[in-house]
């Protein structure tokens, strides 16, 4: 018997469509006998008709019409990789509404406009694959989906942008200050040449939200916190490392009594965690369930194969449930019935860093401070014999409620004989700590 033909609409042939597009070339006889399924690349809409391309698609397939896809009768999938949030959401949901099978990579979309897009899908008995908008290569989504379904997550955290695990990585291994790292990335290609939406952890937030979703049913639209990656100094990696710890961007979400943790930020990570050996552009996501425990993902997290890779898994899994599956109704419970829980009242252990002048006593008005608001100090270090009449003190505190702590700070800022804002850094919670 004949395999099943499946056409597709490509939205998009950058560096990710094109990625697809080689995929689809490269392993169709794989795919067929695989899935059962031939796939076949219709139709590709760009921006620019006359631009070179990296990859050797026939002009015919080429189009500046979103409808000569969107309309086409044809056309069983389509396959979003244009990014942004309009016009593409619009052409998502002509798309739903023309009864099409959807893949996209857009967290940025998603992140925004997901309870719209799933909604008209559920409504029209259409699926939504999504794999490639989360830590690239790595298969998360369809993990938490299905081979996790039948856990319930506690916490999910990871590294989940690589330009900034890139940044930090170089940093920690050369020595070297964030502005001359950050240069070197955007002329090797692993950071843009605007790097806010990466470096002030955006994109970071995007992604985790899409997670805090998949885990607990909310879509967080203002409720993560997020602070990047800008502050970090090469003197708070060398005293991270003589604590023994790394300092990672990680994004962490997490199911506590009042309610549920979704943030952003630079953390301090045990140096004997996985996560801390994770470098480079290399993402990583650990979970944990309550009957599977504790499991870790390790990969690419962009780039053009990896993310093309997750695009591809949707794809044969959009052409099967054109056949076989049913969409699943989308459940997004509303921010406002599972509460979020705001920074302030965040329980951790945090590493300060405090410039001062240094004269006897500086430490003990500061240790006086963070004790008047019942803050312990888990560990102290201060250099000695510097020449510089600025010296650092840093400490490690027990685990203290940020609010309290926030308002010794405040305090200690006010010193005389402190110089600048205090650094702060949170500690990753380890096991049994939590
Ligand atoms: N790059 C990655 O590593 C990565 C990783 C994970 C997720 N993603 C996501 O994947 C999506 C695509 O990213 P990318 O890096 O492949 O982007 P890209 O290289 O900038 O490619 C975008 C493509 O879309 C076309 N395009 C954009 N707007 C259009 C419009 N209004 N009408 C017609 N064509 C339009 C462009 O046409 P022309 O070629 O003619 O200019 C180009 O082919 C984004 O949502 C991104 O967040 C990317």
């Amino acid at each position: 018997m004949k395999n099943k033909e499946i056409k597709i609409g490509l939205l998009g042939l950058g560096t990710v469509g094109s990625g697809v597009w080689e995929i689809l070339k490269n392993n169709a006889a794989a795919i067929e006998e695989r899935s059962g399924i031939k796939f076949q690349i219709k139709k590709i809409l760009v921006h620019d008709l006359k631009k070179k391309r990296s990859v050797d698609v026939p002009a015919s397939l080429l189009t500046i019409q979103p409808n000569d896809i969107l309309e086409d009768p044809e056309i069983d999938i389509v396959v979003e990789l244009l990014g942004g949030i309009l016009p593409t959401q619009n052409y998502i949901l002509k798309a739903i509404e023309s009864g099409k099978e959807i893949v996209t990579a857009n967290k940025a979309l998603l992140a925004e406009k997901s309870e719209e897009i799933f909604q008209k899908a559920y409504e029209k008995s259409v699926s939504v694959g999504f794999e490639a908008s989360v830590a690239g290569g790595i298969p998360i989504i369809q993990s938490i989906r299905e081979g996790f379904v039948g856990n319930q997550i506690e916490e999910m955290y990871g590294i989940i942008n690589g330009t900034c695990n890139y940044i930090l990585s170089e940093m920690t291994s050369r020595k070297a200050d964030f502005h001359s790292i950050l240069k070197e990335a955007q002329e090797a290609g692993y950071a843009e040449a605007n790097p806010d939406f990466d470096v002030k952890g955006i994109d970071a937030a995007q992604k985790l939200s899409l997670l805090t979703w998949l885990a607990f049913g909310v879509l967080p639209h203002q409720g993560v916190y997020v602070e990047g990656i800008e502050k970090i100094t090469p003197l708070d990696i060398e005293y991270a490392q003589k604590l023994g710890y790394v300092i990672k961007l990680l994004g962490i979400t997490r199911k506590q009594e009042e309610g549920i943790e979704a943030r952003v930020h630079p953390t301090m990570v045990p140096q004997d965690h996985p996560l801390a050996r994770v470098n480079g552009v290399f993402n990583a996501v650990f979970l944990k369930g309550d009957a599977v425990g504790e499991a870790m993902f390790l990969g690419r997290g962009a780039g053009m194969m990896p993310t093309a890779s997750a695009v591809v898994s949707d794809i044969i899994r959009a052409g099967l449930s054109r056949s076989v599956l049913k969409p699943v109704k989308p459940v997004f419970k509303s921010e406002s019935m599972i509460s979020m829980v705001s920074i302030n009242e965040l329980h951790s252990e945090y590493y300060l860093r405090f410039s001062v002048v240094d004269k006897p006593g500086v430490f003990g008005q500061i240790a006086g401070c963070l004790g008047e608001a019942n803050i312990g100090i888990a560990a102290v270090y201060q250099k000695e014999n510097e020449v510089d009449s600025k010296i650092p003190i840093v400490v490690l505190t027990h685990k203290t409620l940020e609010k309290n702590l926030k308002q010794a700070l405040e305090k200690i800022e006010k010193l005389e004989a402190v110089l600048d804002t205090p650094t702060l850094i949170r500690v990753l919670a380890h096991s049994g700590n939590k």
